[in-house]
């Protein structure tokens, strides 16, 4: 869920709730456009495959976010919307209990109908209704609508990333290693000396501020206390990570916590994921295809165990949420943005007085906090325009399908 929408909703006089309806027009066409030029890289038989319980087919993907639209905000406020398809709830909703039942998620894969036609079909429908619903809502019940909307699109941006973190992972299981697009580079890390600077010790506030949209997990704005610290400029790289390897970091149990433990030795871990030895050398399954490891990158797909183990192996920790977001307020963080999630040492809990929302869509964040690690920043994945200071996102400790990376800290 989220706070209040943007300004341009906020206002009730004529001319200002057509700049309003625009603004809003123009927003839904992008961002699902932006789902479909993602998709487009990517054949029919490649949209359907699930690769893992926690990978979502890019099919179901597309038709997720649309169903999304159409039970939070077409039902309840399109007068005489029609359902596309009365069987398509039950395969795309995702957790929503109180949206009804839902399909099993491991199995996902196995839904080769509808096929993606149906779904374009599905998306059309929709983008038409909620392009609909835009021009005629009534001028009172703009906020309300618009703000239901600004979720929906939000959410669909959240999707964009999964599709490619989730196609990547399947893509990785071909032994032929194949591109999600052949002409895709890599963020180019950040210039400027490495090292660790001093995150300005005191009470600091940290969670969303203004009245723009946020989730609900970054509210409230509150205090947290900041020691005296240091914190790492820059990323852990791909070379610090082979040293790490190669000093047996991966064969040495009391670098690591207990669970990581014995998720290295029930999954056989000896690298980063989609780390392997080809022709003598280590490579890295990407979405330009399989490459060399380049050791000056910042490394990616680690899991929460394995940060940890390499913070204690540098003889450093991970930094808290608070303290990196105090850090990246003060301008102090390299590639902070746009490159990998960098995993915290913070647990994802609520902060002081979080509440979630009313409704089904109070499931959108409260439910998961128990059990999960925040990571902060964002990623080359996530959508231009969706990322915050703010933004807290959330993954299991051994989840490293994700583009995570590493940002040490130290404390004096
Ligand atoms: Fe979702």
């Amino acid at each position: 869920m989220a706070s209040s929408a943007t300004s341009p909703v906020q206002t009730t006089d004529a001319a200002s709730l057509q700049d309003a309806r625009a603004h809003w027009r123009a927003a839904v066409l992008r961002v699902r456009g932006e789902t479909e030029r993602r998709a487009a890289h990517l054949s029919a038989e490649d949209q359907i495959v699930q690769s893992m319980a926690d990978a979502s087919p890019t099919k179901w993907h597309r038709a997720h976010v649309t169903w999304f639209f159409e039970t939070f905000l077409l039902k309840p406020h399109l007068p005489g919307y029609a359902i596309f398809d009365e069987r398509f709830p039950f395969l795309f909703n995702s957790y929503y209990v109180a949206a009804g039942p839902r399909h099993a998620r491991p199995q996902r894969g196995l839904i080769t109908r509808p096929n993606g036609d149906d779904v374009t079909a599905y998306r059309a429908h929709v983008d038409e209704a909620i392009l609909r619903l835009i021009d005629t809502v009534e001028d009172d019940e703009t906020s309300r609508v618009f703000a239901i909307l600004e979720i929906g699109l939000h959410h669909e941006q959240q999707h964009q990333e999964l599709l490619l973190t989730d196609i990547l992972h399947a893509f990785a299981q071909n032994p032929t290693g194949p591109a999600y697009d052949p002409q895709w580079q890599p963020p180019k890390p950040a210039a400027g000396p490495r090292g660790f600077v001093a995150i300005p010790k005191g009470i600091h506030a940290i969670g969303h501020a203004d009245d723009s949209f946020c989730f609900d997990n970054e509210l409230p704005f509150h205090d947290e206390l900041i020691p005296d610290m240091r914190i790492g400029r820059h990323l852990v790289t791909n070379g610090e990570w082979l040293a790490f390897i190669e000093a047996g970091g991966y064969e040495t149990p009391s670098l690591w916590l207990s669970d990581g433990w014995t998720t290295v030795q029930n999954e056989g871990w000896q690298a980063p994921g989609y780390w392997g030895q080809k022709d003598g050398a280590w490579h890295v399954m990407t979405l330009g295809g399989l490459k060399p490891v380049d050791p000056t990158a910042p490394v990616l797909h680690v899991s929460y165990y394995e940060a940890e183990a390499f913070a204690r192996f540098a003889g450093k920790h991970l930094p808290s949420e608070a303290e990196w977001e105090t850090a990246a307020r003060a301008g102090l963080l390299a590639d902070a943005f746009g490159t990998a999630w960098q995993w915290t040492r913070s647990a994802y809990l609520p902060y002081p007085g979080y509440r979630a929302a009313e409704g089904a869509l109070g499931e959108y964040n409260g439910k998961f906090m128990v059990s999960q690690m925040v990571l902060r920043g964002s990623s080359l994945a996530t959508p231009e325009g969706h990322e915050r200071v703010s933004y807290r996102n959330f993954f299991y400790p051994p989840a490293r399908w994700q583009f995570s990376s590493v940002r040490l800290a130290e404390f004096v």
